[in-house]
């Protein structure tokens, strides 16, 4: 049985200087195509739905998959909620039995995204098992339901990201460092590998805590990819990879073979393409082995 949180895996891959990769998903063929390539090269994974996939397919539903592809999986796999900006939506998933949950208040003042994390914080603990992801400053970008305009994007103050940490009790940490969700407009994004290793040194320098978390994984390159492991990330987060994945290898097979109708040759491109994809992830974020 492989059902883990968040907090587990990533204690162990910080520790041991990996990062642990989490995939957004929004059916069933990812799902199976990227707890594949975790058996296949026998690393930890993260599953992460946002919001609205899993409202469209049913949490229930999500979480029925997870348990029935998790539980035969020789690897530990975890099932998150990506970017939620619902205290109600966080606490029914935590019911429903996703493993980590993010509330995302991070558009809020600090104080009120200290409220509203704290209290999924303690919503979870007491559930069970759930293990909470807070995000402080703003990711670019845009992801599911929430969108960033690129110059509202701010970084998070280490000092505050402590207090954050402290005062909330999160399990895992994403402060906003540069990266962005989506493509990026520029070939060599401005990313702070500075700010994210001091906030690393501040809250885990005594032994690892609370470890942190990358947003905006697509199109970071390889080498900024290996500062920010070396930097303290021990979760890179890959969402509109997969998207573009998944609609390239259906459009491409769908138009070279224009008169057949056989809909499960397209799901073995996909699923074969998405494979591919999260194992190319897991070299980088060098898991592979680990599990
Ligand atoms: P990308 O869509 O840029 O890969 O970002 C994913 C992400 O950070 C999800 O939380």
């Amino acid at each position: 049985m492989s059902i883990a949180n968040a907090k587990e895996v990533m204690i162990e891959a910080a520790k041991k200087g990996y990062a642990v990769g989490a995939f957004n998903i929004t059916d069933l063929l990812q799902f199976e195509a990227v707890i594949d390539a975790a058996i296949e090269t026998k690393s930890p994974v993260m599953v992460q739905t946002s919001v609205k996939p899993s409202q469209f397919l049913g949490r229930d539903i999500m979480v029925a998959i997870y348990r029935t592809l998790a539980e035969k999986a020789p690897v530990p796999v975890v099932l998150h909620l990506d970017h939620c900006t619902e205290i109600d939506y966080c606490k029914k998933c935590a019911d429903a039995g996703y493993t980590n949950i993010m509330i995302d208040a991070s558009k809020q003042a600090f104080e009120e995204n200290i409220r509203q994390t704290k209290e999924v914080v303690d919503y979870c603990h007491s559930v069970g098992n759930i293990s909470v992801e807070g995000e402080l400053g703003t990711v670019g970008g845009v992801e599911d339901q929430i969108k960033v305009a690129e110059d509202e994007a701010q970084l998070a103050n280490p000092e505050q990201s402590v207090e954050f940490v402290e005062r909330t009790g999160v399990d895992i940490f994403a402060p906003a460092i540069g990266t962005a969700h989506g493509v990026y407009k520029t070939k060599n994004p401005k990313i702070d590998f500075e700010r994210m290793a001091t906030i690393h040194k501040m809250l885990n320098g005594g032994g690892i805590k609370t470890p942190l978390v990358v947003h905006g994984g697509t199109g970071l390159p390889e080498d900024y990819i290996k500062k920010l492991l070396a930097a303290g990330g021990a979760k890179f987060n890959v969402s509109t990879e997969l998207k573009h994945t998944l609609i390239d290898a259906k459009y491409e097979y769908i138009s070279a073979h224009r008169d057949e109708y056989d809909p499960g040759k397209i799901d073995k491109v996909v699923r074969e393409a998405t494979k591919k994809a999260v194992i190319h992830w897991m070299g980088m974020l060098e898991s592979v082995g680990k599990a």
